[in-house]
C-alpha cells in the first residue's frame, strides 16, 4: 500500500483502534471497498472480502495480507450477493475462519450508463438486485453476528438520487432504496446496539463511477466547492469514523463525502 496513505491513517487514528475486530465487505475487491479494507487492516481489523470475481478477490486478499502480520485476511470469490445462499455460505466460512463479524460494509454494486429507451426490464432489475437486494442479503446473513457483537453496518450509497441524473435511473433507484433500507434498519436494530449508516461518495478519482460519469475531467475540480476531486482515502476515513467509538451515538445517517459537490446543484 502507499506509504503516504498509511502515514495519514496512523497520524489520525490509533494503530490498534480495531484490534480483535472483524469486518466483512461485499464487493471488497472494488476500488473504493478495497481501500476501505486497507485502512481497517492498518488499524488492526481482520477482513473477509466477498466478490464475484475470484481473481480480483485473490489479488486483494494478497495485497491486504502484506500490510500487517497480526491481522487475518480471507476472501471468498464466486459469491454473488443476489443469492442469499451464496452470501450465507461466505458468512459461515468467515465465522469459521475468523471467529466473529463486528462490522459489515455493503459495497457490491453494478453500474452502466443506459438511457431509458435502451434499458431492458432485466437490466434495471439486475442493478436493483445487486445493489439493493444484495445489501439486504448481506445484512440478513450477518445479522446474528452483528447482534451478538453489537456491530455496525455501512451501506455504500450515492448522491445521484438527490436530483435527476440521466442514464442512471436504475442506479439512482437502487441507491434511494439503500438509503431507505438504512433508515429503517437503524430504527429497528438500534435497540440491539447495532448502528446502521450510509456513506454517499461523490466524485472519487480512479473509480469506475468517476470514469463513466465524468467524461470531461479538465477543470472539473473547480466545480467542486472544496476544489479537488475526492480520493479513496476520503471514503476510508469516513469508514473508520463510522466504525469507531467516536461515532457511538451516530446511526441512521448518510455521510456524504463529496467536497460539497451535490450542494452546488444548478450552479454546475
Ligand atoms: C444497457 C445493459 C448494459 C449496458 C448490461 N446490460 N450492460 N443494458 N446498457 N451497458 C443489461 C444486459 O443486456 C442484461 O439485460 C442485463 O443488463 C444483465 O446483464 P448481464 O451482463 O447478464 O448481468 P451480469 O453479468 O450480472 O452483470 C451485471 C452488470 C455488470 C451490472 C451488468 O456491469 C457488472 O457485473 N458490473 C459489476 C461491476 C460494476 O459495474 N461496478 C461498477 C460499480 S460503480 P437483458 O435484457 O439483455 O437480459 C458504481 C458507482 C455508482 O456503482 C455511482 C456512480 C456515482
Amino acid at each position: 500500500m502507499s506509504e503516504s496513505r498509511r502515514d495519514q491513517y496512523l497520524r489520525t487514528w490509533h494503530k490498534d483502534l480495531f484490534k480483535g475486530k472483524v469486518c466483512l465487505i461485499t464487493g471488497g475487491s472494488g476500488t473504493i471497498c478495497s481501500k476501505q479494507a486497507e485502512a481497517l487492516v492498518v488499524l488492526g481489523c481482520s477482513i473477509s472480502i466477498i466478490g464475484r470475481e475470484q481473481n480480483g478477490v485473490d489479488k486483494t486478499v494478497k495485497e491486504l495480507s502484506e500490510i500487517r502480520t497480526d491481522v487475518r485476511v480471507v476472501g471468498f470469490g464466486g459469491c454473488d450477493v443476489r443469492s442469499f445462499d451464496s452470501v450465507q455460505s461466505a458468512v459461515k466460512k468467515t465465522v469459521d475462519q475468523l471467529g466473529r463479524i463486528d462490522f459489515l460494509v455493503c459495497g457490491a454494486a453494478g453500474n452502466f450508463l443506459a438511457d431509458f429507451n435502451h434499458m431492458s426490464s432485466n437490466a434495471f432489475k439486475t442493478v436493483i438486485d445487486i445493489d439493493l437486494l444484495g445489501s439486504f442479503n448481506a445484512v440478513k446473513a450477518c445479522y446474528e453476528q452483528l447482534r451478538q457483537n453489537r456491530g455496525s453496518i455501512i451501506f455504500i450509497s450515492a448522491t445521484l438520487h438527490y436530483y435527476g441524473v440521466p442514464f442512471q435511473s436504475h442506479v439512482s433507484a437502487a441507491k434511494a432504496g439503500i438509503d431507505a433500507l438504512s433508515n429503517a434498519l437503524a430504527v429497528e436494530l438500534g435497540p440491539l446496539g447495532i448502528r446502521v449508516n450510509c456513506i454517499a461518495p461523490g466524485p472519487i478519482g480512479g473509480t469506475e463511477g468517476f470514469q463513466r460519469l465524468v467524461p470531461n475531467k479538465k477543470g472539473f475540480a473547480s466545480k467542486i466547492p472544496l476544489q479537488r476531486v475526492g480520493s479513496v482515502q476520503d471514503i476510508a476515513n469516513a469508514t473508520i469514523y463510522l466504525f469507531s467509538d467516536a461515532s457511538s451515538f451516530v446511526t441512521g445517517t448518510i455521510q456524504v463525502v463529496d467536497g460539497g459537490f451535490w450542494q452546488m446543484g444548478n450552479f454546475n
